[in-house]
């Protein structure tokens, strides 16, 4: 959906990331569309509906605003809107709708508005997977025009880590701006189910994208923990396995002590949700992280460099594509100590040895119908280095990528990359969502098994 122009009705309810609605209100006006904002009551304790007024330059719709303004706002909001969306989008609101309660404006406007409606869900982990959320948000799933965005796992604002935050605001307009593509999709889908040409698979499936009209690359993020879509024949990846290495390794020093890196792991969990949704069987060997994966992928936990090539080498026959996406450490300590190092106050020499290369090692006992893509972190000369760990490795494609820009790379939802493949100049590098990452690659790694299989 081009946002230029675009008349979008923003629903806040009352949780803890309801401050990032007003981000997400500025991006939306940058992008050229007007904004107006309903507001329930616990919202109003979030944040004031003056900060939204002052943003949107018109009124919020309040439960006890201007008695004057109350009488048409629930019907003349949702039907000015081309968009209505709900950012944050508590547990509550979410078994309002699901159950069509209407008792304050927001699931008020839910309900009467007829253009389509976007959820962002925010809450709790153990909220976001209760029984009763879960049941609630397939339910929204399945209502026509409805859209329930992912809540990606990471570190939450009640200090627990797990599923349940709040998709960034430059994703939800990313994911925005992609809508026309999937309403299609689904669109083509619900067709495709009714006509009885496609099976059902799982409660969710009308939501499930399908590759009934070709597109290459199926979208991740409204894939529910408990839809199969790899058993859908029409996706790309079906009966296709991926392995992705997931996350950074720890190279003991003593028993208490290592060497590692800053991975959070999150790419990996991106790639895995993208593959997923385009039917692909996915296994995951991964090093220690604190992104969590969804339920459809199989993970397979290691610790070191050695372990993680002992588990990969073991599992690379059984794999159509594989994707070396973990930060894998180059050296680890040549003789770790058997216990505790002690604090002696003299100068200590670690000698460090090199790791063996998961990615070269790969390529060299792949299958010629196997597609390996690799991932290259650089800091400086990108380009140059990119295109000679490319040619070294023997890949079919890098991932170059630069955690150099601000607020990018290392634990944070975007980064600056580019899709580096032999024999072509390496594309100018751009910034993007993890998931957008994802999204290149398996657009890529599809292409070229159509290209291998036909
Ligand atoms: C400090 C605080 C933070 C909260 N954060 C959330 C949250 O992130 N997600 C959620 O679903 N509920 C959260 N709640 C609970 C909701 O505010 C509560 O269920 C409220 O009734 C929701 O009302 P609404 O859906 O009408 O906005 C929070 C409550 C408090 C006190």
């Amino acid at each position: 959906m081009d946002l230029n122009g675009k008349k979008i009705l923003l629903g806040v309810t009352g949780g803890i990331a309801a401050y990032k609605s007003c981000e997400l209100l500025r991006l939306l006006q940058k992008k050229g569309a007007q904004v107006r904002v309903a507001m329930t009551e616990a919202a109003t304790r979030f944040v004031a509906p003056l900060t939204f007024a002052s943003l949107s330059k018109c009124p919020v719709y309040l439960k006890d605003g201007a008695v004057e303004a109350r009488p048409f706002q629930h019907i003349d909001f949702p039907r000015w809107a081309d968009l209505y969306l709900v950012v944050p989008c508590t547990a509550n609101a979410i078994g309002k709708f699901a159950y069509g309660l209407a008792d304050d404006p927001v699931s008020l406007c839910f309900m009467s508005c007829t253009c389509p409606r976007l959820l962002a869900p925010a809450m709790n982990v153990a909220m976001y997977n209760s029984p009763a959320v879960q049941r609630n948000l397939q339910t929204l799933r399945s209502f026509e025009n409805t859209y329930v965005l992912e809540s990606p796992a990471g570190e939450l604002a009640c200090g627990e880590v797990g599923s349940g935050r709040l998709m960034e605001p430059a994703e939800i307009v990313s994911f925005i701006e992609r809508l026309d593509e999937r309403r299609k999709t689904k669109d083509e889908r619900r067709e495709m189910v009714e006509g009885g040409s496609l099976p059902l698979v799982g409660t969710s499936s009308p939501t499930t994208p399908s590759s009934g009209g070709h597109p290459r690359n199926a979208p991740a993020a409204p894939l529910a923990s408990d839809s199969l879509p790899e058993q859908d024949p029409s996706l790309p990846g079906h009966g296709r396995t991926v392995l992705i290495t997931a996350g950074r390794t720890e190279e003991a020093i003593d028993p208490v002590r290592y060497i590692s890196n800053r991975s959070s792991g999150k790419t990996a969990v991106a790639l895995a949700s993208v593959f997923l949704a385009n039917g692909y069987s996915v296994e995951v060997v991964a090093g220690p992280m604190e992104a969590e994966f969804p339920g459809g992928a199989a993970v397979h936990r290691v610790r070191s460099a050695c372990e993680m090539h002992r588990a990969v080498m073991e599992r690379l026959s059984g794999a159509d594509v594989l994707v070396h996406c973990a930060a894998v450490a180059d050296y680890r300590p040549k003789d770790p100590a058997e216990s505790k190092i002690k604090d002696s106050r003299s100068q200590l020499v670690l000698e460090l040895v090199p790791n063996p290369n998961i990615l070269r090692d790969s390529v060299a006992a792949k299958k010629p119908n196997q597609v390996v893509v690799g991932f290259a972190l650089e800091t400086d000369h990108f380009a140059e280095h990119a295109q000679e760990k490319l040619h070294k490795s023997g890949a079919d494609a890098l991932l170059l990528n630069a955690p150099v820009a601000k607020d990018s790379g290392f634990g944070f939802d975007n980064v600056n990359y580019a899709l580096v493949t032999p024999g072509e100049k390496v594309p100018e590098m751009q910034m993007g969502s993890k998931v957008e990452l994802s999204e290149t690659i398996v657009d890529f790694v599809n292409r070229k098994l159509e290209e291998r299989h036909g």
